[in-house]
């Protein structure tokens, strides 16, 4: 979904993220949701959650606004907003009438109504393309705000990939031997996509039936497709890995077409199942993003010590 973008914004990133406040060496995101930090006396605090966007109005609700509401309950002393980075996503719902504003409005309103401290939470898995043009457009808004922070993204470090992995193992179908699960992740061309190997390893090194392949990245199905035969897998579950159940989960996973991974794989002799739940239908990963928001909140707390 994300097209070709000048890899020079990564360069330029280590700076901006610092100027930004990220949390990346903030203390642990588990402490983060425990308790809220009270935007201060005179301040007025923001929270601007940012994530891709879907037009799917149902997985919508059920993922990218539950976990928005989750967040806003972890920390009701701030105000809560929401952006979209896909000015496709935004446009295709402005037809129907739900108006979404980019970063770049959400800030500028944010800015004229007063706000004084920010924290920017994305609700991206990884820390690719779409985190480092927000570490960027952040950086544009540090002048604006007294305090701004930007938290991670689900997948930030080797524990985050461990935390994931505990937090999906009980919401994963029963897998019989000769059974397993296939996460079809979205993947992408930025240096982030060894976040999908480090998955596949992390679920190794706990024993769970799991496969990881990526539509737009590697793995790539075939390679999926060699560990399941290797490890004599008959029958296979296919989920996305990714925070919406949207186009890619309908089409190129649970499609019908002849190169979805549904039909690949039932023409390679598997029996398929598919589950079309995005990662945030779990109550567990909305909680990791809240700790992660908590920590962002943290940082500013750091910063004025
Ligand atoms: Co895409």
């Amino acid at each position: 979904m994300i097209g070709k973008k000048n890899l020079a914004i990564a360069a330029a990133c280590a700076t901006v993220a610092m100027l930004a406040g990220c949390a990346s060496t903030g203390g642990s995101a588990k402490d983060g949701a425990a308790g809220s930090v009270a935007p201060g006396a005179s301040g007025k605090g923001a929270i601007l959650v940012v994530s891709f966007g879907t037009s799917y109005e149902e997985t919508l609700e059920k993922t990218i606004a539950a976990t928005e509401r989750r967040i806003a309950e972890a920390y009701p002393d701030y105000e809560h907003r929401r952006a979209f980075t896909s000015g496709i996503v935004i446009r295709v719902l402005a037809k129907r009438g739900i108006k979404v504003d980019d970063v770049a409005t959400a800030l500028g309103r944010l800015r004229d109504e007063g706000f004084t401290r920010v924290v920017i939470q994305p609700l991206h898995l990884i820390p690719g393309v779409e985190y480092h043009e927000l570490l960027v457009e952040a950086g544009k808004a540090r002048a604006t705000f007294a305090e701004l922070a930007v938290g991670e993204p689900l997948l930030s470090g080797p524990e985050s990939f461990f935390e994931l992995a505990r937090v999906l193992e009980p919401s994963l179908p029963a897998c019989a031997p000769g059974e397993a699960v296939v996460f079809m992740g979205h993947g992408t061309h930025h240096a982030a996509n060894a976040a999908y190997p480090t998955m596949q390893r992390v679920f190794d090194d706990l024993g769970l039936p799991v496969y990881v392949g990526t539509v737009e990245g590697y793995p790539e199905l075939p390679g999926v497709i060699r560990l399941l035969k290797r490890d004599g897998v008959r029958k296979v579950t296919l989920l996305p890995l990714m925070m919406v159940a949207g186009d890619h989960a309908n089409n190129d996973m649970a499609g019908d077409e002849d190169d979805s991974w549904k039909s690949v794989l039932t023409r390679e002799g598997f029996e398929v199942e598919c589950a079309l739940r995005g990662l945030g239908e779990l109550p567990a990963v909305r909680d990791l993003y809240a700790a992660k928001a908590g920590a962002a909140m943290g940082s500013l707390e750091e910063a004025k010590e």
